[in-house]
């Protein structure tokens, strides 16, 4: 018996990866973090599989859950919502079942901040205005920040930002962040990406709370901050230049053709 945590994806169903898919599609027992998994996803279940929402479960019930499975000899598909790298609650369910010697495997799934991107059309790292991505949040109920993770310090770094769980407070982000990146910097929120009432607004630091609070929208969104979102005249990078040495493209001379 092994316990599959599964990488769900964003929101589409068909944004799970074909590993998922397949182990979920061979669990007997089917445990879901329900508000941000797709139903259609849960339909690959096999049929008369154990399908359990652990949205208003706590973690001694989902454990409890996994340890009844194990008793049955089921294989259970344990899914979360996006990656499982990136606030899946998934360090405290396996150091449960490590006590308990039940084994697991990691499949890991399409995160959100990668699906705003995509929406977007944007690419997060561009030569020469931001080579790196910070993915934070801001405080909230269930986990407190870090003293030293202040936002203010990965703002000083003028990287692109995906700020997580946070648009309920995008005004006071919006505040913080200001001094680091101007009031015309590029900022866009994307509410339930990939969902089909998916929506997107695109703004600047200036505009951003106002657009949010106008649209109406709390939950589930994801606000991205930097001027790598529009990005301008930019230069190249140097990776397909032609004269550039790498190993698969010695001396660099390569024609159009010869490339992937
Ligand atoms: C508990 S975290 C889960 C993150 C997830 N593990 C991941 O890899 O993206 C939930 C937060 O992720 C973001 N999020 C998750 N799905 C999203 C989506 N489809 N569109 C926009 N933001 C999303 C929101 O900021 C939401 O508050």
């Amino acid at each position: 018996m092994t316990v599959h945590f599964i990488g769900a994806g964003p929101g589409a169903p068909d944004l799970i990866t074909v590993r998922g898919r397949d182990l979920i599609a061979a669990c007997p027992v089917c445990l879901y973090a329900g508000s941000l998994v797709a139903p259609e996803i849960l339909g690959w279940c096999p049929a008369g599989a154990r399908i359990v929402d652990t949205a208003p479960l706590d973690l001694d019930a989902i454990v409890a859950e996994i340890e009844a499975a194990h008793a049955r000899g089921q294989d259970v598909a344990r899914l979360h919502s996006g990656d499982l790298a990136i606030w899946s609650a998934l360090a405290e369910q396996m150091r449960r079942l490590d006590r308990l010697g039940i084994p697991y495997t990691l499949t890991p799934g399409v995160p959100a901040f990668s699906a705003a991107a995509a929406v977007l059309r944007r690419e997060l790292t561009v030569p020469g205005l931001a080579q790196s991505v910070v993915l934070t949040r801001s405080s909230g109920r269930a986990s407190a920040m870090p003293e030293r993770e202040r936002l203010a310090s990965f703002a000083q770094t003028g990287a692109t930002l995906a700020l997580h769980l946070s648009i309920h407070v995008v005004e006071a982000l919006a505040a913080e962040l200001l001094p680091f990146y101007g009031a015309d910097c590029p900022a866009a929120a994307v509410f339930r990406a990939t969902w089909p009432d998916e929506r997107v607004i695109r703004g600047t630091l200036a505009t951003l709370a106002g657009q949010v609070k106008e649209g109406g929208l709390e939950r589930t969104a994801l606000i991205l901050v930097g001027p790598a979102l529009d990005p301008g005249a930019f230069r190249e990078s140097a990776l397909y230049a032609p004269d550039y040495d790498r190993r698969f493209r010695p001396g660099g001379a390569v024609s159009a053709e010869g490339t992937r």
